[in-house]
């Protein structure tokens, strides 16, 4: 395993935190090196600002609404983040689109996640709408944030099964799981300084093989 030392991380969130918290928790279960410097809601009424409140992580609240324009708000962001030394930016249910202004800053050093399997149902209300779609298996996607919506470069996807006795909120929950298992693994890649990126394709040095096998569903019962 590659040698590790803490990276130093901005989370920004808009909501219930629960990739916070699983990012808090992989700290504290001493999976995942990294110290969180700040936590940032754009919504003064996230209650991922109590999570952070609970573990005595420093946080913020810079409303975009009380900002002139994107860039201006972005510009807080930018300020705040590096006052804290600010090295790798987690996006955790943040619901804002950023700038380039924001993007040029941390080139490669902002990581998002999405609730599908990328690039199918990008941007909001994705899980419902694979729901919807009749989708045989969905999942989450962590990606480095560029200048499209759910466009930047994958690092980690894992897929999970629609059962037929699914709902939407069901589905939700199952992907969500996953969210909480691949956020903390992909920024421990980070921290391992492990990955390698090469236009759209991101390599994760030394990083375990896939089992080379189909998965189907409905699975197949005599083929
Ligand atoms: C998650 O599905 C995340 O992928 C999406 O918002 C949902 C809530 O996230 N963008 P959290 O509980 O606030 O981390």
């Amino acid at each position: 395993m590659a040698s590790s030392r803490n990276v130093n991380l901005g989370v920004l969130v808009s909501g219930s935190g629960s990739n916070l918290q699983s990012i808090i928790d992989s700290i504290e279960k001493g999976t995942l090196h990294a110290d969180i410097r700040i936590v940032i809601s754009n919504n003064p009424d996230a209650y991922a600002l109590e999570r952070a409140r609970r573990h005595k992580i420093k946080s913020l609240v810079i409303d975009h609404l009380t900002y002139p324009s994107r860039e201006d708000f972005e510009r807080a962001l930018i300020e705040s983040l590096r006052s804290h030394e600010v090295e790798l930016v987690v996006m955790a249910g943040f619901m804002r689109v950023l700038t380039p202004l924001f993007l040029r800053t941390f080139p490669m050093k902002i990581m998002n996640i999405h609730p599908a399997i990328l690039p199918s149902f990008q941007g909001i209300h994705a899980q419902e709408r694979a729901f919807d779609y009749g989708v045989k298996f969905s999942g989450c996607t962590v990606h480095f944030a560029d200048d499209g919506i759910d466009t930047g470069p994958i690092i980690i996807q894992s897929v999970v099964p629609v059962c037929h006795d699914d709902t939407a909120d069901t589905l939700r929950e199952r992907i969500l799981r996953e969210e909480h298992r691949i956020y903390p693994q992909a920024i421990q890649y980070y921290a391992e300084g492990r990955i390698e990126i090469s236009g759209r394709k991101v390599n994760i040095r030394h990083g375990l093989r896939p089992e080379e096998r189909a998965l189907h569903n409905p699975p197949l019962e005599s083929f």
